[in-house]
């Protein structure tokens, strides 16, 4: 196969596990294959940069940020919904549309649930994304296409392929399935889609993914989102879509606002249908992610006993949905029935009762958290929220206590969402008998007692005690984590009795455990304590990145973890680093590298390192997929520090040239440099390359060490 057709494949068979995966919820390759697949896409692309096109899978994250968006024009009105509070109000809705029109009385009903999201709306022309927009007032709304890029449910090129995949790939780009939609052949291939489509979606947050969200950005010192909503806001409207591409945001389709086609070009298109059930089905068969609890029924009474059922189950929806919407399933009557302002009669929104009730705030306490976080936490006297009896809520920060005038005592408005935990809107000021009480937040830490330090920047307030044994049980509870150095078996409880007898002062006591130790254990026997030691064995072998994202440094995640496990080969490498040398890498700004080089710095986690490699935890191998450069270039594994001004390189010039051959450029000089290249009035580097014994070459040398 040739380069351009296997480009071609690539793309197709990348976006059909993309979708598996993002919608389906049903993989069926590993994502060390789906990796694979996406660096050969890479060096594809790297080859042929002409190539490229927005339906690329490597489109969606990377795009620059801007400094505003730009304005869309819908091409349909965006409408909004009326509400029925209740099943009385449903009714009256239909005896209104009823006299309007008496077909109605026939009328089948389909309903959704009414997700809490931000309504967006996405174009595609000849099957691929190429805008979208936010509602904005309905008529006009913002482009915000380079974030929803980043969305992984939204499928960059329609009809998504839902071929059985393999990662060997030798087959061909559709499934015989799909061939015969598509007319049978290959050479027949036709997009059996109006050229032009566009379509409505709910943009959300799930509700686990949201705590989760919010635990990170909790953990980094920055503001938590109040809810899922807010988040999900919050995230698609970010300036820099790196920054949306690591929000786990996620899309639910429901309604064509607005398609065209060129019939001669497209002969055998399928128009979406007329019925809003026929709808679901037919943008679910494309690729787009569609609920699955909508359901049609034959007239009112059952669609609104099927909305009550959702009252109760609403916690079971796994997101947020503030009511369902009942809409007439012929959607060419509805369009008839026209709208009242911006609502369209066609459709109601029957809400569920809002989650939120008054109760008094008993106390505030601060948890510790892993990264050293203090966190305030409400302790409310008890009150039934939906069917959940509520005894704490968060109240995000010590920054939103005293913006809110938030005070012990105070009678307070709180909100339950989902299964999410609940949260303080504010104090009923009106309530107040004068006994309430300023909290203040405090000096030392409530763990440990020391004292307690803030960082420029940041909301939150730290514990920065190595030693502090709340933060302990967190930092095992995190390097035990399956993102982590995934060590199963080793649940909190055990965390906790480990610390709480002594036998375990850090991450690297877990190397030491023995079997008699644990067998000393509450609920231990052999087989158990067996299993945890080889889990705790196994994980000796997880690559470099892991053991970094292990270590829990401020502000160095899952990316962050593979960018350094790439550009440094073992941990020795990485503790000898620079800020100067970490902000040199893409994506590293001065915070997160002067945090890097901090924690390298203290020798608590200099002990711990040691720790670590006596116990043979030191990897130094990352995964073969994370390495995109191929490992035969020039100056492959060599490290090189330039100074002073060479005859025809700019500074950026020779860092490219270096790095252009595979070479890595840093800032200082150290016995690992593998050369200085000297150019006129040279700085200390060179005295100190001198007595180092680091081999030093001209610009002519360097041309010369790369063949040229
Ligand atoms: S239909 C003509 N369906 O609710 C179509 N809206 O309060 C009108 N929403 O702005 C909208 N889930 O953002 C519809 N399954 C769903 C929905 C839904 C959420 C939102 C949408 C709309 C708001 C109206």
């Amino acid at each position: 196969m040739d380069a351009f057709s296997r480009y071609n494949q690539l793309k197709q068979e990348i976006n059909a596990h993309n979708h598996r995966y993002h919608v389906l919820d049903n993989p069926i390759i590993s994502d060390v294959e789906y990796d694979r697949l996406l660096v050969e896409l890479r060096q594809i692309e790297s080859e042929h940069p002409d190539w490229v096109t927005p339906d690329s899978p490597t489109q969606r994250a990377g795009a620059v940020a801007s400094d505003k968006f730009e304005k869309v024009k819908h091409p349909r009105p965006i409408l909004s919904l009326a509400n029925a509070f209740g099943a009385a109000d449903a009714r009256t809705w239909y005896e209104r549309i009823r006299k309007l029109d008496d077909r109605v009385e026939r009328a089948k009903f389909t309903v959704e649930p009414k997700i809490d999201g931000l309504s967006v709306v996405l174009h595609y022309r000849d099957g691929v994304f190429v805008q979208g927009a936010t509602r904005g007032d309905g008529e006009i709304g913002e482009d915000i296409t380079a974030n929803l890029r980043t969305v992984r449910a939204i499928p960059l090129q329609i009809p998504v392929d839902s071929g059985q995949w393999t990662a060997s790939s030798g087959q061909k780009p559709v499934s015989s399935e799909q061939l015969s939609l598509f007319g049978g052949a290959e050479e027949n291939y036709q997009l059996p889609i109006p050229n032009y489509l566009v379509v409505r979606g709910e943009v959300f947050i799930n509700n686990k993914e949201f705590e989760r969200l919010n635990t990170r950005l909790a953990e980094n010192g920055e503001k938590t989102y109040m809810n899922p909503r807010n988040a999900a806001a919050g995230s698609l409207r970010q300036l820099s879509p790196a920054i949306t591409a690591t929000r786990p945001l996620t899309i639910l389709v429901y309604q064509v606002v607005y398609w065209e086609n060129e019939a001669q070009k497209n002969p055998d298109i399928l128009y979406p249908p007329g019925s809003q059930w026929e709808l679901l089905q037919w943008l679910k068969s494309l690729g787009f992610p569609v609920t699955d609890v909508a359901r049609r029924f034959d007239a009112l009474d059952e669609a609104i006993s099927y909305t009550e059922t959702w009252d109760e189950g609403r916690d079971n929806l796994g997101y947020e949905a503030d009511g369902m919407v009942i809409k007439l399933d012929d959607l060419g009557m509805a369009l008839e029935l026209g709208f009242v302002g911006k609502d369209p009669r066609g459709a109601i929104a029957f809400k569920f009762p809002a989650r939120e009730v008054t109760t008094t705030l008993l106390n505030i306490e601060v948890d510790v958290g892993r990264t050293g976080v203090l966190t305030p936490k409400a302790v409310l006297e008890a009150v039934e929220i939906g069917g959940v009896i509520v005894r704490n809520a968060t109240l995000h920060n010590f920054d939103y206590i005293a913006e809110k005038d938030i005070r012990i005592g105070d009678r307070v408005l709180v909100k339950r969402a989902g299964e999410v935990i609940p949260y303080i809107i504010g104090p009923v000021t009106d309530a107040r008998g004068g006994a309430e009480t300023i909290y203040i937040p405090p000096q030392t830490c409530p763990a440990c007692g020391q004292a307690v330090e803030h960082f420029e920047g940041e909301v939150a307030w730290y514990c920065v005690n190595a030693a502090c044994p709340a933060q302990l049980v967190r930092n095992l509870e995190h390097f035990v984590s399956r993102g982590a150095m995934d060590i199963n078996g080793l649940g909190i409880k055990i965390v906790e009795q480990l610390i709480a007898i002594g036998l375990v002062r850090d991450v690297a006591d877990l190397y030491t455990l023995t079997r008699e130790q644990l067998l000393a254990l509450e609920g231990f026997a052999n087989k158990k304590a067996d299993n945890l030691l080889a889990a705790i064995a196994e994980s000796k072998t997880q690559p470099l990145n892991r053991l970094i994202i292990a270590l829990g440094i401020h502000g160095v995640g899952e990316v962050a973890a593979g960018d350094l496990a790439r550009h440094f080969s073992s941990l020795d490498d990485l503790s000898e680093t620079s800020a100067a040398d970490l902000e040199s890498i893409e994506g590293f700004g001065p915070n997160t590298a002067a945090a890097i080089v901090d924690w390298f710095a203290r020798p608590a986690n200099q002990n711990l390192l040691q720790k670590l490699k006596e116990n043979n935890v030191w990897p130094v191998s990352i995964p073969s997929t994370f390495n995109l450069q191929p490992s035969n270039l020039p100056f492959s594994g060599l490290t090189f520090v330039v100074t002073g001004t060479l005859p025809t390189l700019s500074r950026e010039g020779v860092k490219e040239f270096i790095e252009a051959q595979g070479g890595k450029v840093t800032d200082s000089v150290s016995k690992k440099t593998s050369y200085l290249v000297l150019g006129e009035n040279p700085g200390s580097k060179h005295d100190k390359a001198l007595s180092l014994g680091v081999p030093i070459l001209d610009e002519d040398g360097l041309k010369k060490l790369a063949g040229q």
